[in-house]
């Protein structure tokens, strides 16, 4: 029987790598013949989802060549790229999918001895790894206790007393200030919450009149990121006069913040009432998981800030560039403190592995609800239901859920606010929300960067330093030790 040998899809740019591999060829480097070449025009033009797709369609392993940082025939196609690999090595490593299979490295056109070289080195690396087994993975339980436990976020009781949350005290206020900017014309139509939804949750409540405001109320229910309506509100141009206001929670105005970095709204067009938040509780008044890791409890931009009872009016920002109130400890923290309940809500975290993952998976019925209820899902036709490529199968099966949610994945990556409203969403309680939290937090180790937090900084994804580190790549020691002991990945 002939023995097994890796299977490897090589995007090489055509400008070096490609031409790197051409010279190989001419110089009579000899490399295994395990790579399968597609010639693309930059490195920078890499989509992520083309190496998911690649794994998850059978390839043993990837490598992605391009010029040399600084070489780019585009200036700086490469320097994107960077991060953008960087960070989906992160977010593979967190989904237990094995990040060693794909390999990041720059070959320049006179380098045909180190194209081969890369070659060798990758097709070793992949030969010990062995065949893939990413493909028609299976959630494997361990029967050693080793499996992933559930996080026992349901065992905490957010208290919605006086003496913990300043909920009442805001609505008072914020009455009067929403009265008080229709009638003065500074804006035409505010986008808040009203009473009326199942289980006592509140509901979004749009309002064009002084009269309507006695309805508007802010409480622990007032769960849904109101800033997608936005977008909906503003965009037909001309339809609009004046501006909207939005009662925004501190991941609905570090949304705002997002999408108008992006495009989708205008500054001028928005006036953000800011609240302070300690955390919202579900429909039997447990707390919501997203909630209990937040860090920002108070909108990090606004205008008009309504906290404590006082209003702030201004840009967000004190003089040294810190929020006007500095956030307190993390608000699970607090919840811990005013929790009664036993037992207590600082369980571990699962660890991060491909049984969590796939466990996860498995749930999913692909009713795209996250991606629905996601502010930054604003995209009129998604990835995964175009045609060209055709990202889904006819018979959705865990390889399409997996692309699905990494591809959602790499499209949030340094732009999710925390909001968790894809999983306050999901019917099937799919927690997939911890993925792009771990990217989140890498982004904000590596590149210094928060989403939504201010209007200056550019996106991490956006944006580049000729220096970036190169985590992950070849000729790099990989950092990055997913901590799992529940075995390979897949089965
Ligand atoms: Fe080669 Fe951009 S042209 S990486």
């Amino acid at each position: 029987m002939e023995a097994w040998s890796p299977k490897i899809v090589a995007f090489l740019c055509t400008w070096c790598s490609y031409a790197g591999a051409d010279l190989a060829g001419t110089g009579r480097n000899q490399y295994p013949p395990n790579i399968r070449v597609i010639r693309i025009p930059c490195s920078g033009r890499i989509n992520p989802l083309y190496i998911i797709k690649a794994l998850l369609e059978g390839a043993d392993g990837v490598m992605v060549s391009g010029c040399h940082p600084g070489d780019c025939h585009y200036l700086v196609g490469n320097y994107y790229a960077r991060r953008r690999f960087v960070v989906l090595k992160k977010l593979l490593t967190t989904a237990g999918i094995e990040a060693d299979r794909v390999h990041f490295t720059w070959v320049s056109a006179s380098e045909g001895a180190r194209f081969a070289d890369v070659v060798k080195e990758v097709t070793e690396k992949v030969t010990a790894m062995g065949p893939s087994t990413i493909v028609g993975a299976k959630h494997n339980q361990d029967s050693s206790g080793n499996n992933c436990p559930q996080n026992d976020s349901a065992a905490v009781i957010l208290s919605d007393s006086e003496e913990s949350y300043s909920f009442e005290e805001q609505q008072s206020e914020l009455i009067p200030l929403c009265k008080k900017l229709l009638e003065g014309g500074t804006v035409s139509i505010i986008i808040g919450f009203q009473e009326g939804g199942e289980m006592g949750l509140s509901v979004p409540y749009f309002l064009n009149s002084p009269a309507e405001a006695d309805k508007l109320v802010w409480n622990n229910r007032c769960v849904p990121n109101l800033s997608g309506y936005l977008c909906e509100v503003h965009s037909s141009p001309g339809e609009m006069s004046g501006k909207t206001a939005i009662i925004a929670k501190p991941c609905d105005a570090r949304a705002v913040i997002c999408l108008t970095k992006e495009n989708q709204l205008k500054r001028d067009d928005v006036h953000i009432i800011g609240l302070t938040c300690d955390g919202m509780v579900d429909e039997n008044g447990t707390a919501l998981p997203a909630c209990m890791n937040c860090k920002v409890r108070i909108p990090p931009v606004y205008d008009t800030l309504v906290s404590d009872g006082k209003q702030r009016d201004g840009s967000g920002t004190q003089g040294d560039g810190s929020p006007v109130l500095s956030a307190p400890q993390d608000c699970i923290s607090a919840i811990c403190q005013n929790n009664t309940e036993e037992p207590s809500p600082c369980v571990p975290e699962p660890p991060l592995c491909f049984e969590r993952f796939a466990s996860e998976m498995e749930k999913c019925i692909l009713c795209f609800s996250c991606r629905q209820s996601c502010y930054g899902c604003y995209c009129k036709t998604c990835f995964v239901e175009r045609g060209e490529p055709d990202w889904q199968t006819a018979s959705p099966d865990i390889g399409t859920k997996m692309l699905y949610h990494l591809g959602r994945a790499t499209h949030l990556s340094g732009r999710c606010v925390e909001c968790g409203a894809c999983e306050n969403a999901c019917a099937s309680g799919v927690d997939i929300r911890y993925l792009i939290r771990e990217v989140t937090n890498f982004i904000e180790e590596t590149y210094d960067y928060q989403a939504g937090m201010d209007l200056a900084t550019e996106p991490a994804m956006l944006s580049y330093k000729t220096d970036d580190p190169e985590i992950g790549f070849l000729g790099f020691e990989n950092p990055n030790d997913n901590g799992c002991t529940g075995g390979d990945a897949g089965v």
